[in-house]
C-alpha cells in the first residue's frame, strides 16, 4: 500500500498567513499541519509516501521533511500546477502508484483515530471514513442506509445526514481510470466526491465511522479549533 498526502491548492482562505509559506506548514498547536496526516499514514504502516504540493513555497516541504529518513519512510514529491481539485492532484500520482492500492489523505485533515486495521485489511474497491459533525454543509456528506452509502453530495445546502466524508480515502488502482473520465464541477474542479460516487455506483464502496476527533484546518476558525483540540488531547495524555 502506498500513501499520498494532497497538499496542493492555493491556501487563499488563509491569506495572509499563506503569503510567505505553504498552508500545510502552518502550526497546529506544536507541529506543522502536515505532520498530522503524515503520522496518520506512518501509524497505518505505510512507508512509501508521496506529497503532492502546489507551487507556492513548495521548497519548504523539502526543507522540513527531506527524504523522510528522519521518519523512517521514503518520501517522493510531485507538483500540482494550479488548483484543479483534489481528484486532479491525486491523478498526478498515477505512474508512481502503478497497480498498487493507495491511501490518500488531505494535507489539512487531522485525525485522532488509527486507521491501521482498515489499511492493512483493504483488498479492493474504495473505503471512506465518516464522522458526525454539526456543520455538514461544509463537507462532502454521505447518505447511508442499511450499512451502505447510497450517495455523497459535495457541500449540499440541505444535507441528507450529519455524516461528513473526511479527507482520508483508500482506493485500488482503478481510481486512476475513474479520474481520467471525470468532468470538472461547477466550481471548475475535479471533485473527489465524484470519484467516490463512481465507486458507489459500481457497488465497490465501503465505509467506517470514526470514533475520535477529526478536524480540517483550512479556514481561520478550523485552524484555531484544530490547535485547541490537539492541545486538550496532549494535556489529557500527560495526566497520570
Ligand atoms: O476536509 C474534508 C473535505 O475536504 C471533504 O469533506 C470534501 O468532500 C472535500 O471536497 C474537501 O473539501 P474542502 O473544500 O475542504 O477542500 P479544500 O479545497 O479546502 O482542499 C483540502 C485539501 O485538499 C487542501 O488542504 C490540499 C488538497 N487540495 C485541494 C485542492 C482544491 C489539493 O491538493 N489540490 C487542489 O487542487
Amino acid at each position: 500500500m502506498k500513501g499520498i498526502i494532497l497538499a496542493g491548492g492555493t491556501g487563499s482562505r488563509l491569506y495572509p498567513l499563506t503569503k510567505v509559506t505553504n498552508k500545510h506548514l502552518l502550526p497546529v498547536y506544536d507541529k506543522p499541519m502536515i505532520y498530522y496526516p503524515l503520522e496518520t499514514l506512518i501509524n497505518a504502516g505505510i512507508t512509501e509516501i508521496m506529497i503532492v504540493s502546489g507551487r507556492g513555497h513548495a521548497g519548504h516541504f523539502l526543507e522540513l521533511l527531506g527524504s523522510g529518513m528522519e521518519f523512517g519512510i521514503e518520501l517522493t514529491y510531485e507538483i500540482q500546477e494550479g488548483a484543479g481539485g483534489i481528484a486532479q492532484a491525486l491523478g498526478l500520482a498515477r505512474r508512481w502508484v502503478g497497480k498498487e492500492n493507495v491511501s490518500v489523505i488531505l494535507g489539512d485533515n487531522i485525525f485522532e483515530d488509527s486507521v491501521r486495521d482498515a489499511v492493512q485489511s483493504f483488498s479492493s474497491g474504495a473505503q471512506v471514513f465518516l464522522k458526525a459533525v454539526p456543520d455538514a454543509r461544509r463537507f462532502g456528506v454521505a447518505e447511508v442506509s442499511d450499512q451502505r452509502i447510497l450517495s455523497i453530495e459535495e457541500k449540499p445546502k440541505n444535507p441528507k445526514s450529519n455524516l461528513a466524508v473526511t479527507g482520508l480515502y483508500i482506493y485500488d488502482a482503478e481510481v486512476f481510470q475513474i479520474i481520467k473520465d471525470l468532468k470538472p464541477s461547477a466550481r471548475g474542479e475535479l471533485e473527489i466526491s465524484d470519484v467516490n460516487n463512481a465507486y458507489i455506483h459500481r457497488e465497490m464502496m465501503s465505509y467506517s465511522l470514526l470514533k475520535g476527533f477529526w478536524s480540517d484546518a483550512g479556514t481561520f476558525d478550523s485552524l484555531v479549533r484544530a490547535g485547541i483540540i490537539v492541545q486538550e488531547y496532549r494535556r489529557l495524555q500527560e495526566q497520570p
